[in-house]
């Protein structure tokens, strides 16, 4: 993959994410998600990819834009082919309310690279580079803590983990409380939360629990870039959701998949913040009718990471 595409991609997640802050704390998550969705589409047009949405915003029928199965970007006859997985606002909630952590994100794969990973559940594991391939959903989560804590030369009781917080981690939640570990219980967004343990600054070391299984695809994407370690097994709600995962041609959909099984080959990953996050900064609205966006790209192949601080003036800019 050309890695000037990776520049080219930033800017799509740029216009994502200011469509949707501008809609943030409105309290209306669908609008904002629909901001993001139409910035992003559009952005696509102007970037020379064959891509094709793997991992998108629902299947054809039941998301008009960035469907599975989408074609997206020039299309010239030269143009590389590539799977994107995106999502144009993760964390629709949490910008509705201007909460902490929303992203608008992109990750782009060679051909057939990506883990189809149909809309379900997920439960996952995602640790930084020290603890890579010592944790896994093998081991036990008082293993898991207590392996984290080893390699950070940490006490157990100074481990921090990210945990979604809802009713079916009760158990997990006990579970770390009463190993002393410290817990940060987040309402949504575990891709940013799970990319987190890969910068000390962020004070998280790990994310337990279940999340959406496209978000984990992503997250695998982006830790490939870092360094960073991710396991997930799909959880399924219900007998056609598992039938749907062999139908997506996930022939074996109950064991676990490792990071390079969700994300093969080389891989780029960006994103915008929307809101302040652990990783990103979000969109600042500026005088003057101006704004600013903070980004991170980056490739497996080469383990570049670059953060884009970018100025838009809107004033010149067509409108996002
Ligand atoms: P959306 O951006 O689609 O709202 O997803 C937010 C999110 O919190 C993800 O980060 C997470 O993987 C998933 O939802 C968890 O799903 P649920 O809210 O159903 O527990």
């Amino acid at each position: 993959m050309d890695r000037n595409l990776a520049l080219e991609f930033v800017r799509i997640t740029e216009a994502a994410a200011i469509a949707s802050a501008r809609l943030m704390g409105r309290g209306d998550e669908k609008r904002a998600d629909q901001a993001a969705v139409d910035a992003m589409r559009k952005a696509f047009d102007s970037v020379d990819v064959e891509g094709t949405v793997v991992i998108g915003e629902g299947e054809r029928d039941e998301a008009p834009m960035l469907y599975i199965g989408e074609n997206v970007g020039r299309r010239a006859a030269n143009s590389p082919a590539v799977d994107i997985a995106l999502d144009p606002l993760e964390g629709t909630t949490i910008c509705a309310n201007g909460g902490v952590g929303a992203i608008a994100v992109i990750a782009v794969a060679e051909r057939g690279n990506f883990l189809h990973a149909p809309d379900t559940y997920m439960e996952k594991i995602a640790c930084g580079p020290r603890a890579a391939g010592r944790v896994s959903l093998e081991k036990t989560p008082e293993e898991n803590v207590s392996v984290v804590a080893e390699v950070l030369n940490k006490r157990v009781e100074d481990v921090t983990v990210v945990i979604l917080d809802r009713p079916r981690h009760a158990d997990l939640i006990q579970r770390v409380r009463k190993l002393g570990a410290r817990i940060r219980l987040i309402g949504d967004g575990d891709v940013s939360a799970g990319i987190a343990p890969c910068w000390e600054e962020s004070g998280i070391d790990l994310l337990m629990g279940i999340g959406g299984a496209p978000e984990g695809v992503i997250t695998a994407a982006a830790l490939k870039c870092l360094g960073g370690d991710f396991e997930g097994r799909l959880k399924f709600r219900n007998a056609q959701e598992r039938e749907r995962a062999l139908k997506m041609g996930i022939s074996e959909p109950d064991r676990i998949f490792k990071r390079d099984e969700l994300a093969r080959g080389s891989v780029m990953f960006c994103a915008t913040g929307v809101t302040d996050g652990p990783l990103l900064k979000g969109v600042r609205m500026l005088p003057g009718n101006r704004g600013q966006t903070h980004s991170i790209v980056m490739r497996s192949a080469t383990g570049t990471v670059r953060r884009i601080e970018a100025d838009h003036n809107f004033n010149i800019k067509v409108k996002v």
